[in-house]
């Protein structure tokens, strides 16, 4: 059994699940997806039952990273469910990283590897799904174009009308580009994400849509999976710390979810730190960690960073992002663009890569570590959001010494430029000869 609670500690109004609903009725804060019954499997049991899923001849339904642990999803094994195979993204070594940070070792795990390219779409899958159930026409959301990408995907392999609220000349052709193909209706307006997030949850507020940003709470119960799956790929010991990106703070809140139940039934023994790093032009919440919690909660007028993914000033899930650092003694950082810029390429060159807003994490794993709070020998696992391919400009300007962030030139630190020579071998000889 499952319902929608209000995370508000004096209200915790209780909402059934098919209540088409974003925030409390009551008070307007975040709601959860609560179970109201335990799992009765031993830990252990569930675990091999998780595990057995992956071998079974091949459904969608068993194979995928989220459906796989149904067990912890408000549905039922018989519901219709809307999936491409998302989930099950690789841990990845990447020890040019690590050594970059100070760590001896360092893991990514990458969310690129999602079929729409971005860690959206382990959010999505339950999203849509709950959109089929409710008999919804028409699904929307706002975003800076991996949401976009990703429910455009889903919305068609569920046969739903789609519509994607964008800040105009703010959103990467590639993400663009994907929603077009997909088929989703794209709306640009005039103004940032945050206006966009603004006027779609009026909409929503009206009935004329059904919102799948991560304000509903749906996105975060596909999106807490990924912990579940983490966990698993390290025989069940989570890492001391884990690192994420931060803008609208879905993901980060999400992660807390997961390794709270986890832990709460027995599959794991400890949370890690959840610690978010933001880009210094758009960093309201590390501004608030700063105040240690003791503010309001005051927004980025006017966010700005190249990490176009992050560029966002009024995060509507501060609330549970700010549960999920406070509750495992995390912390929440910014970082520059230059480190974010050169973090990136370093990610590059341990053959892994990723898109801008993904690389704040090994930028600020490298300061984390440099005032102490994670130590060398520490087990650290970074989350990579988005694919290298996301955002293919910021790349190549980088690479060729020209990338620009508002009133800054961002150095090529390790650009990897570009030799034109004549179409002759000779001249290509000396080329290869000076490769070390
Ligand atoms: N990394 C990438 C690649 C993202 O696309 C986003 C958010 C984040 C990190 C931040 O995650 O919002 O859960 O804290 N992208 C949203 C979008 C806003 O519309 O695609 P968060």
């Amino acid at each position: 059994m499952f319902v929608q609670r209000c995370i508000n500690s004096d209200c915790r109004s209780e909402f059934d699940l098919a209540a088409r609903i974003y925030v409390c009725s009551r008070c307007g804060n975040l709601l959860d997806i609560e179970k109201t019954s335990r799992v009765l499997d031993e830990a252990g049991d569930l675990q091999e039952l998780w595990n057995s899923r992956l071998t079974k001849p091949f459904t969608l339904r068993d194979r995928s990273g989220v459906w796989r642990f149904i067990e912890f999803l408000p549905f039922l094994e018989s519901d219709a469910i809307v999936s491409l195979g998302e989930g099950n993204t690789p841990l990845y070594d990447a020890p040019r990283c690590a050594a970059y940070c100070g760590l001896d070792s360092l893991r990514l795990k990458h969310q690129g590897n999602n079929p729409t390219g971005s860690f959206k779409d382990t959010g999505m899958t339950i999203a849509v799904t709950q959109a089929l159930k409710l008999g919804i026409k028409l699904v929307a959301c706002a975003s800076t174009g991996n949401t976009a990408a990703s429910l455009a995907a889903y919305a068609a392999r569920a046969n739903l009308v789609c519509a994607i609220l964008v800040p105009e000349g703010q959103v990467s052709e590639a993400k663009l580009a994907q929603a077009l193909d997909y088929g989703a209706k794209v709306i640009e307006i005039e103004g940032n994400f945050d206006v966009c997030m603004r006027v779609i949850q009026e909409l929503a507020e009206q009935d004329l849509l059904y919102l799948v940003n991560s304000i509903n709470p749906f996105r975060i119960e596909g999106q807490k999976t990924v912990a579940f799956e983490l966990s698993e790929q390290l025989q069940w010991e989570p890492p001391d710390h884990l690192i994420v990106p931060g803008g609208n703070l879905g993901n980060s809140s999400a992660f807390g979810k997961g390794f709270r139940e986890l832990l709460g039934h027995g599959l794991t023994r400890k949370q890690p730190r959840i610690s978010v790093i933001q880009a210094e032009g758009a960093a309201p919440f590390a501004r608030f960690f700063a105040t240690n919690g003791e503010t309001e909660f005051v927004n980025e007028e006017h966010p700005q960073t190249l990490a176009l993914a992050i560029k966002i000033g009024a995060p509507v899930s501060w609330k549970k992002g700010w549960r999920a650092v406070r509750e495992t003694g995390g912390r929440v950082i910014s970082v520059t663009e230059q480190e974010i810029a050169d973090a990136k390429a370093m990610i590059g060159r341990d053959g892994i890569g990723c898109e801008p807003a993904s690389a704040t994490t090994v930028a600020g794993i490298r300061k984390l570590v440099k005032d102490g709070f994670i130590k060398r020998e520490d087990s650290v696992v970074a989350v990579l959001t988005g694919h290298v391919l996301k955002d293919t400009d910021y790349v190549i300007r980088y690479h060729s010494d020209t990338l620009v962030a508002p009133g800054q030139r961002i150095r090529g630190t390790f650009a990897n430029t570009i030799t034109r020579v004549a179409a002759r071998p000779c001249a290509i000889e000396s080329v290869l000869k000076n490769l070390s």
